[in-house]
């Protein structure tokens, strides 16, 4: 299955078609008021992208995700029976946070402070002197935040009872996810980055490619070419509140190094040395996560936290489905992962001086042209999903 068979995905003037025209207001990039609104109405209640199940392999593996807008310290745990459920990582009895540890495995989770001991469902185990306590052991289990596996992928959602299952989320995508190497990955290279730019002026910067023969001459060179200059997607396709493009590959790239080829995956180091013309599909899905290149092309994620009105965490991945056989493999793929770091470190500058730019409040428009319209799609659903709210916090 491609992704032409799951969402409509259309040229650029049919699709240019289908959104507005006119400039937008710039307030929604730095205000603080407004990125508390975007908290409540968005962040804290739509899935959200966390981890990959290949961390958690075996009963009782366990990682520890710091959520800062939510100010939540969670615990992510594959359960005796396989499951994988995500505990607000603060004990019941006074509140202290029982690990510190980024990642492990463990039979049971007991609090340093006075040993109460919690199971890998959450549950109290035990605790010194309970009989003194008036309170049912049933009532003391580990705070749960509502969790579900797709593709591989651990998303959390901070509402008690989310208003659609993460498959019902991403609609068409969900059987397209589900069909990537990262659903069946067991290991992958990482590299995270803090910047300082509003979440959603961080992720348009990965929705357009205006801005590639300026600021990546060299390093975009697999998808700009003289045919096509600014490396313009060919189509565009929306679902709900998710995107996605196809790019235009230059038929003629330079040649790709032999390191980073051997990083690949087989089928997408067999296409790359064809020089293969073949069209790449990206997604960009709601509310910060974005899947680059499906395969033949190497694929990667790209997962977007806001820290702020104006500060934003990044994490990079590339999957990979087997492990790393020798040392040149792990070579080849830490160099696949910093050759994704080169090219984004040339857009950080541009990123965070359009931040300092907009949040001076100067210019109280921004303008988005045809291709950019995956920019003005993420505005406009952000707008929506703030207007729901709103009128929702108005008739209660
Ligand atoms: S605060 Fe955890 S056992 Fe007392
Ligand atoms: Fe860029």
């Amino acid at each position: 299955m491609n992704v032409q068979q799951s969402i409509p995905m259309l040229p650029t003037e049919e699709a240019a078609k289908l959104r507005g025209r006119g400039p937008v207001s710039s307030r929604p990039y730095y205000d603080p008021e407004w990125w508390e609104l975007e908290k409540q109405a968005i962040f804290l209640r739509t899935w959200l992208h966390v981890g990959h199940v290949c961390e958690i392999p075996e009963p009782g593996s366990f990682i520890r995700r710091e959520i800062e807008f939510a100010n939540a310290s969670l615990l992510i745990v594959r359960g005796k029976d396989g499951e994988v459920r995500t505990f607000h990582n603060v004990c019941t009895h006074r509140g202290t946070q029982l690990t510190d540890e980024a990642a492990g495995k463990a039979s049971k989770f007991s609090c340093r402070y006075h040993m109460w001991t919690f199971g890998t469902d959450g549950a109290l185990l035990s605790a010194p002197d309970f009989e003194r306590f008036y309170v049912a052991k049933e009532d003391c289990a580990l705070k749960q935040v509502q969790t579900q596996v797709l593709a591989g992928l651990i998303f959390i959602n901070f509402a008690p009872q989310p208003k659609e299952s993460v498959r019902e989320f991403f609609g068409p995508i969900a059987a397209e996810m589900e069909g990537l190497p990262m659903a069946r990955a067991v290991d992958f290279t990482e590299w995270t980055y803090e910047i300082e730019a509003n979440w959603k002026l961080n992720f348009d910067n990965f929705q357009e490619n205006y801005h590639l023969r300026f600021i990546h001459p060299r390093t975009g060179a697999s998808t700009i070419g003289p045919e096509n200059p600014f490396g313009y997607p060919t189509h565009y396709g929306f679902s709900g509140p998710h995107r996605s493009q196809t790019l235009w590959k230059n038929p003629d790239p330079p040649e790709i190094p032999p390191t980073l080829l051997m990083g690949y995956s087989r089928g997408a180091a067999l296409a790359a040395k064809d020089g293969a013309n073949f069209p790449k599909t990206d997604f960009k899905l709601f509310p910060a996560f974005h899947i680059v290149g499906l395969p033949p092309a190497q694929q990667y994620t790209h997962t977007m936290m806001p820290l702020g009105p104006s500060r934003t965490r990044g994490t990079i991945r590339m999957y990979w489905t087997s492990e790393a056989e020798n040392a040149s493999r792990v070579f080849a793929r830490e160099f696949g992962a910093m050759s994704i770091r080169d090219v984004l470190s040339e857009d950080r500058w541009a990123v965070e001086a359009g931040q300092r730019g907009i949040a001076r409040g100067t210019i109280e428009q921004v303008h988005f042209q045809d291709h950019e319209m995956l920019l003005r799609h993420l505005y406009e659903t952000v707008q929506e999903k703030v207007a729901e709210y709103v009128a929702e916090r108005g008739a209660a």
